[in-house]
């Protein structure tokens, strides 16, 4: 079967080899095509020349070539319609319909799906950019922090956690006069501020049935103890155990995964594909803080390590409408992910630096790509601000899969590169598996 993967990141690096590692790819002679850009995909995919947000030509590329399955990463495609084209032209595609992905391309979607449905998370209201004053006077009734989010898609830069009146005053004036996000609409929300330890779960939906995946916790802000500001994620441990337990795990399926998927398809816009509910755990209760129609990154680079069973069988039983048949495995492993950057990033940061000790590698750690492109040679340059993913394996603790993934750093080099040095600090610190 040829397999096309939608999308260049570290994401789509870890898609891309755990489809690659499948027994029913290999058996297939299983050919992997991917769109270009990322030097360490290309080692085993052949690159396509093609925008992953161009889906009328994937789609004609797909279908002149015989793709058997495509699987989209980005949430970009997905939400201008990808899945929708392709199942027009008889193209067999892992993730959600345009009106399905809205669940994450609209925020204000999202949570009147979840109040419709009595799904839990935080109280909030919706206001336009004219409604200034009428925010402030719903944020005067709630405690700070209050938390405003853009609607539409802000690559994680539309939600700005919001301390004191003055703070919230400021911010909804920039807003309101457009210099903080220009290509979001014109509504947003303010909601209140959940405490508590967030999760990240991705749930492999076929429209009825799914497959939950080892919880996995990301590090959204750019400095160690969670500090500065946020980033698209700098790291990230699986499984999640500290604070996790089989009645959390029941509650997660039957007040949020199972009320998604029956409202969705009530609603004509049946869920297939991964669904990621950003969790935030409070005093045993699980509040969806986002939902998104993609998997995770930096998530999925430290939870598909930990999958055993057949990888490409899980995606396609996905679209086949067939999970309820697929007995997912998982390795009882621990994961620790660990984001290197661009110095600079989340704000400016500069690109085209050689990197250096890419090239060994070794059984227990995963070096994905995300921000990277080829150079002279065999040189692999910087070219975003998320570089590369290093990924510790331990069969015997986190804390064992964090000492693997930073001793792993250690040989990698390039100028001014960034990286936390406590991924998995929340896991780890009296945890027992650690
Ligand atoms: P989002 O893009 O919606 O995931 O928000 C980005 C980050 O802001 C989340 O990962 C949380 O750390 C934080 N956040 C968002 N909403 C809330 C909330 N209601 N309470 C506490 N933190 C939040
Ligand atoms: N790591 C957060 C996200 O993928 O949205």
């Amino acid at each position: 079967m040829k397999v096309l993967i939608v999308g260049n990141g570290g994401r789509e690096h870890a898609i891309a080899r755990s489809i690659h590692e499948s027994a029913s790819f290999r058996k297939d002679n299983g050919i992997l095509y991917c769109t270009s850009g990322n030097p360490g995909m290309e080692k085993f995919c052949i690159p396509v020349n093609i925008k992953p947000a161009d889906i009328n030509s994937l789609s004609k590329f797909a279908v002149e070539n015989k793709i058997g399955f495509t699987v989209v990463g980005p949430e970009a495609p997905l939400s201008l319609g990808i899945a929708d084209v392709f199942q027009k032209n008889g193209i067999k595609i892992f993730g959600p319909v345009k009106g399905a992905a809205e669940i994450e391309s609209s925020k204000i979607f999202a949570k009147n799906l979840m109040k419709e449905n009595e799904i839990p998370t935080a109280r909030y209201k919706t206001f336009s950019k004219k409604e200034i004053e009428e925010a402030i006077g719903f944020i005067n009734e709630c405690t700070y922090p209050v938390v405003f989010k853009a609607d539409g898609l802000a690559a994680g830069k539309g939600v700005v956690i919001l301390n004191n009146e003055e703070e919230a005053r400021r911010h909804l004036k920039d807003f309101s006069e457009d210099k903080t996000l220009s290509d979001t609409g014109d509504e947003f929300i303010i909601e209140e501020y959940i405490k508590g330890e967030e999760v990240s779960v991705f749930a492999i939906c076929d429209g009825k049935d799914y497959a939950l995946l080892p919880f996995s916790q990301d590090h959204k802000k750019i400095s160690d103890g969670e500090m500065g500001g946020n980033t698209g994620g700098m790291g990230a441990v699986a499984p999640v155990k500290k604070f996790m337990t089989e009645a959390l795990t029941e509650k997660i399926k039957n007040k949020i995964i199972e009320p998604v998927l029956n409202a969705m398809k009530r609603m004509g816009r049946t869920y297939k594909g991964c669904l990621y509910c950003g969790l935030m755990i409070s005093d045993d209760e699980p509040f969806v803080i986002e939902f998104n129609c993609r998997f995770g990154d930096p998530e999925t680079q430290a939870v598909l390590p930990l999958i055993k069973s057949d990888f490409l069988e899980l995606l396609i039983s996905s679209a086949e409408g067939s999970i309820r048949e697929y007995k997912l495995e998982v390795y009882n492993k621990f994961t620790c992910g660990v984001v290197i950057a661009s110095g600079g990033y989340p704000g400016k940061f500069e690109t085209g630096k050689l990197i250096s000790g890419l090239e060994d590698e070794l059984e227990q750690c995963i070096v994905f790509q995300s921000g990277t492109k080829a150079g002279n040679e065999n040189e692999i340059l910087t070219n975003g601000g998320r570089v590369l993913t290093v990924t510790g394996i331990s069969d015997v603790s986190l804390s064992h899969a964090k000492y693997l993934a930073y001793e792993r750093i250690k040989s990698i080099s390039f100028d001014n590169m960034y990286f936390r040095n406590d991924i998995g600090f929340r896991q780890i610190d009296n945890s027992r598996d650690a």
